[in-house]
Order: structure tokens, then sequence, then C-alpha cells
């Protein structure tokens, strides 16, 4: 099978981890393009992937040039999650299979008609919910299709992060309404994935309080969310950009009639506690994986997930996370943003809410 040609769009601060996936994945896959209208970022990634691979990316500030003058079979996009919807659309409509970062998209109507149109031209659509291929959170949730928790009670999400202000001030779109949401959206969104594709992906009623407590921003740096799910779980959220002076934890609690795992460490990748009623073949791998943490916070979640994206492709199947398993916590974080500034509860179902919909007022605590 001949390798798939990728465009990457956008070579800001995530693009480390694509370029890192596309040298991990360079059996299957090459990086034709690089793009990016700050030029140096995209020839500065050229040249890492030059020299793991000897082969040289072309260099574009414009991404739909490339498009028509190079043949391109998947685009990666990395830009400001505001531009995500626009730039996915365009390569859809031309035929191209999309791999977006988190957030999909800003709203709900953009990450509907991403799923709509990638199905109608043919294309596979997916997301950057790389946490997902963290061995610790592989096997719980291989324990959870096992059934070895029996009934499912609840899960907590925890994000006790710190992002200080010069790190929203690295870029103006940070903590923006039009480009980004708060740190739900940015920094938590991956553990919600988490919790809500452990606890049954199905998400009845959502109830929030956020806040704007201490960053210069105009969305949240702080978001508690209580999740309903269908099946009768309770989700809950404890998000934020504010524990002093760093970065504390990530961690997923999920609790059954029979089983308990909590994957913690500073982005859930280390076994905390795993006991569950009767044993099984998995737990020695678990007992092995105890004790791990990745080097930062990103993970190396990207290398498999594109690994897992490539054979879904060339397979004509789904992505672990397709668009329609990415909209989930986007649109669970878009109901806690209603909740917040309405004060009711949310119906996930028929959802129709963008951050667009938020003001700084709606956050505003001091
Ligand atoms: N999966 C993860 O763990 C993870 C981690 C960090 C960031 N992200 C997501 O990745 C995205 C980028 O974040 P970042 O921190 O790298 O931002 P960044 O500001 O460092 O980089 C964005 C880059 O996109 C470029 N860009 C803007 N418009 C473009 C266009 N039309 N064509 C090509 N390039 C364009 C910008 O010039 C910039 O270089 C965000 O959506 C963010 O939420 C995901």
């Amino acid at each position: 099978m001949s390798k798939l040609r990728f465009a990457l769009i956008g070579c800001g601060r995530i693009s480390k981890n694509h370029i890192a996936a596309a040298i991990a994945n360079q059996e299957t896959m090459e990086l034709a393009v690089v793009c990016d209208p700050v030029l140096e970022n995209a020839e500065k990634k050229a040249n890492d992937y030059f020299q793991a691979t000897g082969v040289k990316p072309l260099v574009y500030a414009d991404y739909k040039k490339a498009l028509d003058e190079q043949k391109i079979d998947c685009c990666s996009i990395a830009t400001e999650s505001g531009y995500h919807a626009e730039i996915a659309l365009y390569c859809i409509h031309h035929k191209k299979n999309v791999l977006v970062e988190k957030p999909m998209a800003l709203n709900t109507a953009d990450a509907e008609q991403m799923i709509r149109e990638a199905k109608a031209n043919g294309v596979t659509l997916g997301v950057c919910h790389q946490n997902r291929f963290n061995a610790p959170i592989q096997e719980l949730h291989k324990a959870l299709e096992d059934g070895r928790f029996g009934r499912l009670v609840n899960g907590t999400a925890r994000i006790l992060w710190n992002r200080t202000m010069p790190y929203y001030q690295q870029a103006p779109w940070r903590g923006t309404w039009a480009q980004d949401g708060g740190t739900l959206m940015n920094q938590c969104i991956h553990n919600i994935d988490l919790l809500q594709w452990s606890l049954g992906g199905e998400p009845d009623t959502i109830m929030a309080m956020t806040g704007n407590y201490l960053r210069d921003i105009e969305a949240e740096d702080f978001g508690s969310i209580l999740i309903r799910f269908k099946n009768g779980a309770i989700g809950i959220v404890e998000g934020t950009a504010c524990v002093y002076p760093k970065n504390l934890e990530e961690t997923l609690s999920i609790f059954g009639a029979t089983g308990a795992a909590v994957i913690g460490g500073l982005a859930v990748n280390r076994v905390e506690t795993w006991n569950f009623e009767t044993p099984a073949e998995q737990d020695e791998r678990v007992a092995k994986l105890a004790g791990t943490d990745p080097k930062d916070v990103y993970g190396s979640g990207h290398n498999q997930l594109y690994a897992n994206y490539i054979n879904a492709v060339n397979t004509h199947t789904d992505p672990l996370v397709s668009g329609t398993e990415g909209i989930k916590a986007m649109k669970i974080i878009l109901a806690a943003y209603k909740s917040q500034k309405t004060g009711q509860a949310v119906k996930f179902d028929g959802l129709s809410f963008s951050t667009l919909d938020m003001s700084s007022a709606d956050v505003k605590v001091r």
C-alpha cells in the first residue's frame, strides 16, 4: 500500500507532536507539506522532519495553494481552535481526509457540519484526543468493555493545572471566546473526553458553575461540571488553570459496583488505584505500568493516534476518535457554558450553542 501523503496545517506549539508522530509513522505516511502563514514556523518543522527522515516537506504559507498544487491525501489541522472548522470544511470539500486538533470546533453547528460533510464526501474525520491511547487508559477501557466494574456509579475528571499570564500572552487567541474558550475547552477537554468515554458516552443532563478568578482573559479559568449520563452514572469535572504554583495532576477516577480505578499523574498516565472483585489477565500488565508517567502533559499519544487514523483511512473504517466521538466532549463543555450562562441544567441532545454566545460578564467572579 502506498504511503498516505499528509499536509500539516499550523506549525505552532503542538506541531512538534505532529512531527514526532509523522516520523514515528514514516512507514505508512509521508509528510509532504507543512503550512503556516508564519513561514519560519513551517520552515523549522520541515527541517525537523528532514533531519529525522531525509525527506523535506514543501513549505507553504497558504494551505489552499498547497492543496491546489500538491497531491495530498490527509490534512492535519493544528491552527488556533477558532479556525478548525473553516479549514476542515475547506479540506473536506476538496476530498481530503482530515485529522483535526481538539476542540474540533467551537460551536455545535460547525462540528455537526464537519461530521455530515466528511461522510457525504467519503473522507475520514478524526479528532486529536490522544490521551485515549495512554497505556493505563487503554487498560481501563478494556476493563470497562469486559464488564469488570459492574454497574457504573460515578467518575471524576480532575484537571488541576496552572496556566500563567505569560502562557496566555504567548498568542492573542488564547482565552478568547472567538478563538479558544477557557480552561474547560482548551486544557480540560481531554479528560472530559475520557470521562464520557468511560462512563458510557451518552450524556443526558449537564449542570455547571464556572468562573474567571485569576487570569486576565475573557473566558473561564475554573470550571466545575456535573453530568448525568443516560445510563444513570454521574460524571464530575473539576478543571482549573489556577493551581499554585504549577501543574499538580490530571486524574480520571471510575467507580462501579465491583471495580474502582484511578489513573492520575500529571496527565492521566499513572495507575494510582486498580481494585476489582474478580482478578483478570490484564492485572499483571497494569501492575507493571504503575509508577510510569509521561515527560510532558501532552503525552506521546499522537504517535498511536496517527497510526490508528492512518489505518482507518486505509481500511475505510472509523478511527478510535472519529468526528462523532470528538464532538461529545466539546458538546459537554458547550452545555456547561450554557448552564453557567443561564443558571439552568442543560439537555445534551439537541443542544445548539457556541463559545460566541458567551461573554466575559458571564464568567467574571471578581
Ligand atoms: N492535543 C493536544 O494535547 C493539544 C495541545 C496543545 C494544543 N492543542 C490544540 O492545537 C491547536 C494549536 O495550538 P498551539 O498551542 O500549537 O497554538 P499556536 O498559536 O502555538 O500555533 C498555531 C499556529 O497555527 C498557525 N496558523 C494560523 N492560521 C493558519 C492557517 N490558515 N494555515 C496554516 N497555519 C495557520 C499560526 O501561525 C501558528 O503558528 C489549538 O487548537 C489547541 O487547542 C492540542
